[in-house]
């Protein structure tokens, strides 16, 4: 049987719509879990995709059932989250898309820093909106 990936999802606000529908199309990868604050979308996300939920990013990195988190949450709490996901060994995916280059500077600085401590690879997709550049 082949390996199979399961990601948690943390942030059940209007991007999540998207990542939920498009994540059970990808081969060998599985959505097992979701966070957010709202008790109201983790209803809907357990009925709809049969996940286990969870009030906080936190608990959800505690779960053995995820294997890697997608950060959806607000910018400001992208590397935080993103963070907590690589103290608990998780894989990660968040979006580095702060509004002015210093504080997405200042974002990217802090999770190398957490990557150099924890000895991971981390991957940053930087796009700057205004010109389109990715760096
Ligand atoms: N909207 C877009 O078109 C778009 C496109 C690409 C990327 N993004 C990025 O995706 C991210 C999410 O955007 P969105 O439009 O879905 O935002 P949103 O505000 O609609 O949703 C954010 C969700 O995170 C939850 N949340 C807030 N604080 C939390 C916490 N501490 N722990 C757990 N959950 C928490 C909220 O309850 C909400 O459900 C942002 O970083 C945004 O830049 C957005």
């Amino acid at each position: 049987m082949e390996p199979e990936l399961k990601v948690g999802l943390a942030g059940l606000g209007s991007v999540s719509r998207t990542i939920l529908h498009n994540i059970q199309t990808i081969p060998n990868v599985k959505l097992t879990a979701v966070a957010d604050i709202r008790q109201e979308p983790l209803d809907r996300a357990r009925e709809q995709y049969g996940v286990d939920t969870y009030t906080s990013v936190e608990a959800m990195c505690e779960s053995s059932n995820v294997d890697a988190i997608w950060v959806c949450t607000p910018n400001l709490f992208h590397t935080e989250h993103t963070i907590i996901a690589a103290e608990h060994g998780k894989q990660t995916v968040s979006a580095v898309q702060e509004h002015g280059w210093s504080s997405a500077d200042a974002c990217l600085q802090a999770l190398l820093a957490a990557r150099d401590a924890l000895g991971l690879e981390y991957v940053a997709w930087i796009e700057d909106r205004r010109d389109g550049a990715i760096i």
